[in-house]
């Protein structure tokens, strides 16, 4: 008989952008005449930039020839793309990589969902709550969060770090003591940030309890202001007890091209239930020679195209645009008398539900009323009932549009 696993029967009822597509497709198709904008899942709208695509027809070409024709790729990735990754990445910030630490793969969702795989099925996991879904049902699939109690929309066995209006979306230390802490800043969904003392005290909590972080730095390309941490690897000790995701989706394009990449740092230490130390890099690095075969080599040179001098330029042009749509969108909404948040330093923004309507109610309201898609909060977890997201990614015509549309609402 084949048994199932049965922690995928305890996941409540489908990924949350699964969710919101078909709610959208019922809607479409009993209104085909909605025009309707689209600015709920963070997906990017302007296309790869010319040194991109330039680096991906050379690279086509060299795959059409025997002497340059390539097979499998390394595992882990090639070091023409690696070097690069530590020399801008990194280097520029003052922080010293081998290229054995870091991972090229398909994206920073797949490497966030995957990583739980080297942890213990007894680790403790705390995830700022809300938070990108990603991180929790993986941990859920693996059998580590106990049970789903759809009334409270809560894991019996999983620390929420709620962040809100009221705490500054800066996320306390837990009360009980916990193993693995997802961190995500700028922060899918609210668009917040942390400073440097921030995010050391989760870096100081992790050195105290023996604890990782996994990081995800996806959003880093957004952030304008000065003294934000760019990567976790800025706060001194981050090494030993530290991940870091990231990735080429949003600040390249490639969300359907798919690269990114993760750090595990060699300092970086697990333990076993009888306190051997082990090196989570060879665990990382066992996994992804047995689990994947590499990333293709022509992605990898459109994604190394990304750090030369007129990819940094066109994609710092690409980013700009949508930081102003950002601008568009919380200005507006503010305008309104909304309570806005995110948006400077993030492609979200992140807005508190007016009076009597919930997170759904909202969305409901936006979708049948002026055709606008947004993400309701509470899509993200407990804490994010009574917010909204909406994205940055859009068009400059149908950001403004869907602003136009939504201030014309009586709340
Ligand atoms: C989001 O909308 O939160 C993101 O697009 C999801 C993702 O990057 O997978």
């Amino acid at each position: 008989m084949a048994y199932v696993n049965e922690n995928y029967l305890k996941l409540p009822g489908s990924y949350l952008f699964a969710d919101i597509g078909r709610k959208v497709n019922a809607f479409k198709k009993d209104n085909p005449e909605a025009d309707i904008i689209r600015l709920g899942i963070g997906d990017v709208t302007i296309p790869l930039v010319p040194a991109v695509i330039e680096a991906i027809h050379k690279a086509t070409d060299e795959m059409s020839k025997p002497e340059t024709f390539r097979g499998y790729s390394p595992e882990q990735g090639y070091d023409f793309l690696i070097e690069k990754i530590i020399t801008h990445d990194y280097n520029s910030l003052g922080i010293e990589f081998s290229n054995d630490e870091i991972f090229i793969s398909d994206g920073a969702k797949s490497d966030t969902a995957n990583m739980q795989e080297i942890f213990g099925a007894d680790n403790i996991v705390a995830v700022t709550d809300p938070v990108y879904p990603v991180y929790v049902d993986s941990n859920a699939m693996a059998g580590r969060l106990g049970e789903y109690d759809s009334n409270e929309g809560k894991w019996t066995n999983l620390v929420y770090l709620p962040c809100t209006a009221e705490n500054g979306f800066i996320p306390s230390l837990p009360e009980k003591k916990v193993d693995m802490i997802y961190l995500c800043y700028p922060n899918n969904p609210t668009g917040t940030t942390l400073t440097k003392d921030q995010l050391k005290k989760w870096v100081d909590y992790a050195r105290d309890n023996k604890a990782v972080i996994l990081f995800d730095g996806a959003y880093e390309a957004y952030i304008t202001q000065p003294d934000i941490p760019h990567s976790i690897y800025e706060i001194d000790g981050a090494k030993e007890v530290a991940i870091e995701f990231r990735s080429f989706s949003k600040n390249a394009a490639f969300t359907g091209t798919r690269c990114a990449y993760t750090v595990v740092p060699k300092e970086l230490k697990g333990y076993t239930k009888s306190g051997d130390v082990v090196d989570m890099n060879k665990l990382w690095n066992r996994r992804t020679s047995t689990k994947f075969n590499g990333v293709s080599y022509i992605v990898q040179k459109g994604a190394e195209a990304v750090y030369s001098e007129e990819g940094q330029k066109q994609i710092s042009e690409v980013i700009a645009f949508y930081m102003e749509n950002a601008r568009i969108i919380r200005e507006g909404l503010t305008s309104m008398g909304l309570k806005v948040f995110g948006g400077v330093n993030s492609p979200y923004v992140w807005l508190k539900t007016p009076e009597g309507y919930d997170s759904w109610q909202f969305f409901d309201k936006l979708l049948k009323e002026v055709y606008v898609v947004g993400t309701p909060g509470v899509g993200f977890g407990p804490s994010g009932e009574r917010y909204f997201r909406l994205t940055a990614f859009g068009s400059r015509e149908n950001t403004k549009e869907a602003i136009e549309r939504i201030k014309s609402l009586k709340f």
